[in-house]
């Protein structure tokens, strides 16, 4: 017996950068995103001898998945476990693999071993691990907000089909992690100021959304990204996440921006661009980022659904 489950990663429109401090893994700030279609992590379990975790078919530590098993196990005496999971889009690499490998992780554990847990359990359960799994769970755009900070589903896609174009400008994995680079943040002096702010930010991105009105939501978004690398700018030693293609990219998006098309861009935790348009500019979008030096791939997503489980 086994289960095979499946997850988009998620990008934040308004990001989370920053823990609380308080134990299970508690952001720092509340966070919006957009469940991507067009990238995937698929994830088999199954019982076995001892527990096994294979990454892109490769046995691999990940001290991240055996806490999550050894939560799981105390919670629910789960038995020992193969995971093997498997992503169709760069891992590590600022692209949201942990988010979409550990909702397909949670989802197909509780399938496999009947844990009876609804998607605002498994929300909280992938949070612990890492807190952007927690918005994977669900599609379409989806909050992850206190006191009980469980990702909700805001929309579904088809409230406002917005399209991305992922830049793909380095697929080498990061050299800092995030869990690192949000420890080196928490003490930099911009780090409350970060904190509070961004609590306005997602109120305002949140009603932008609901009205789907594009230029306010593209000026907040980039807003919330340039804000958090200006954060991590401000760290000992300071992290730059970014390299020459991903500043010719935002450049780019913003261009297009003033030219009249309805794009913005947001970054995270790695080189990547991701362009974010209304479906009748992504062409132009497309074709504009083929044409930056040192892009090495370019991938179309559209709003995609939360995690979900192979038919048995
Ligand atoms: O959940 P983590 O540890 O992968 O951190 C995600 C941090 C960002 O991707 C930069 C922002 C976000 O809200 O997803």
């Amino acid at each position: 017996m086994s289960t095979t489950a499946h997850a988009h990663p998620n990008i934040a429109l308004i990001k989370y950068w920053g823990k609380s401090g308080q134990a299970g893994n508690i952001p720092a700030t509340p966070s919006l995103s957009i469940t991507l279609a067009g990238l995937a992590t698929s994830t088999t379990v199954s019982e076995a001898a001892a527990d096994e975790f294979l990454l892109n078919g490769e046995p691999a530590e990940d001290a991240k998945v055996h806490q999550c098993l050894t939560r799981l196990r105390d919670q629910f005496g789960l038995p020992p476990v193969r995971v093997s999971s498997r992503n169709d889009f760069p891992t590590a690499a600022g692209l949201a693999s942990s988010a979409s490998g550990f909702a397909a992780l949670m989802t197909a554990l509780n399938t496999e071993f009947d844990l009876g847990l609804d998607a605002g359990a498994r929300s909280v359960l992938a949070r612990q691990a890492s807190a952007s799994a927690a918005r994977s769970i669900f599609g379409g755009f989806a909050t992850l907000e206190g006191p009980e900070w469980q990702a909700r589903p805001l929309f579904e896609p088809l409230h406002w089909p917005l399209q991305v174009v992922v830049a793909v400008t380095d697929t080498a994995s990061k050299s800092i992690s995030s869990t690192t680079g949000m420890q080196r943040s928490a003490l930099s002096p911009y780090f409350p100021g970060w904190v509070r702010s961004t609590h306005d930010d997602f109120v305002a991105a949140c009603a932008a959304v609901a009205e789907r009105d594009f230029e306010v939501l593209a000026e907040l978004a980039e807003h919330s990204c340039l804000k958090m690398h200006g954060l991590m700018l401000s760290t000992r030693p300071s992290l730059l996440y970014w390299n020459p293609t991903t500043l010719a990219c935002m450049e780019t998006i913003r261009r297009l921006r003033t030219d009249g098309a309805e794009v913005f861009f947001t970054v995270d935790a790695g080189p990547q661009v991701k362009a974010v348009c209304l479906p009748g500019h992504r062409h132009a979008v497309h074709r504009a980022l083929e044409q930056v030096p040192g892009v090495t791939r370019l991938i179309d997503a559209e709003l995609g659904p939360g995690a979900w489980v192979d038919p048995p």
